[in-house]
């Protein structure tokens, strides 16, 4: 039979799985404390332009296996761009959605507000790609600067409304953006299962069971996340918030985007050996690391 978790003293067990959190959450501590998050002056960069060399090596031209495996088919399969039309990629990083769609003939306008990330994403794009240095948080300025027309045929914003606050004026300047009708996706980490400083792997050994313990959900943080957990030594830190999922999904509705899709996205990497091989994989199934949503913007 399960045991009942000890109210003190609970340390969770980590298991190899963790190295699937990018970074994993630090062990939960009662009585952590809610952070609320900074001021949107302060959050524009959130920190990614010191990590460019890094984050652009990391996902190289096609994204690490995360990208190539569950990401971006989801955000394919959500978008359903036809050869010819134009996305416009909200937070594009390096470009890696972009160079995606254009192996469909799909043109893409990315906007990023790390200037590194968006030359590593220059340096790699061909002629369906642009890449714009901007706000999220004020898209339309940055299109009309550039010279970029409205509206787009659909739009995407990808692993990156957690790493900015708030969210709703990026949701209202894609839904701006959009023809009435046409289809956004959106790719988070999954709200409900990774969860800053609140939620960890455990391992109940009388079930033989992997859980997922989760410490607290409705009150928004924010937090500082290790860019490389594996290097104690290093302190490069990027930003980021958990909001409950509501949080998104009234934005979404606010903004005008109605949800018409979510897809629940598993880890496909598998464990090879260990005791807790079988119990590993269960939770790997169980526990989606990431959530996909397709929207339709309302007319
Ligand atoms: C985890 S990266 C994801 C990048 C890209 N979408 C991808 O999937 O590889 C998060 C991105 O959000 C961008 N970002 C954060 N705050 C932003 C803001 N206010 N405006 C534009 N981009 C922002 C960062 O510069 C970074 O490139």
């Amino acid at each position: 039979m399960a045991k009942a978790f000890p109210a003190r003293n609970y340390k969770p067990r980590q298991t190899p799985r963790d190295a699937e959190d990018l970074p994993p959450p630090p062990p939960p501590r009662r009585g952590d404390p809610v952070v609320p998050p900074p001021s949107s002056a302060t959050a524009a960069d959130s920190a990614w332009e010191a990590q460019a060399g890094w984050y652009d090596k990391h996902q190289g031209v096609k994204g690490d296996d995360f990208y190539t495996t569950l990401i971006l088919p989801a955000v394919l399969r959500l978008l359903d761009a036809q050869a010819g039309s134009r996305v416009l990629d909200v937070c594009c990083g390096q470009g890696v959605l972009g160079r995606a769609l254009a192996e469909l003939a799909v043109k893409t306008v990315g906007v990023d507000a790390s200037p590194a990330l968006v030359t590593a994403a220059a340096s790699r794009a061909g002629n369906l790609e642009r890449h714009l240095v901007g706000d999220a948080r004020d898209l339309g300025k940055v299109l009309s600067a550039a010279g970029e027309t409205v509206p787009f045929d659909a739009a995407a914003t990808v692993m990156a409304l957690q790493d900015l606050d708030p969210v709703a004026p990026v949701l209202a300047g894609m839904a701006a953006a959009l023809k009435p009708g046409a289809r956004a996706a959106i790719v988070l980490t999954h709200p409900c299962f990774r969860i800053l400083r609140r939620s960890s792997w455990g391992f109940d050994d009388d079930a033989g069971l992997q859980y997922r313990r989760i410490d607290g959900y409705m009150s928004p943080l924010a937090a500082p996340i290790r860019t490389h957990p594996g290097m104690p030594a290093d302190p490069s830190r990027t930003t980021s918030w958990h909001r409950p999922i509501s949080h998104y999904l009234n934005a979404c509705g606010a903004a005008g985007l109605a949800v018409v899709k979510a897809e629940e996205l598993c880890s496909h990497r598998r464990g090879t050996k260990g005791p807790r091989f079988g119990a590993e994989d269960r939770a790997a199934k169980e526990f989606p690391l990431f959530l996909a949503l397709g929207l339709v913007r309302l007319p």
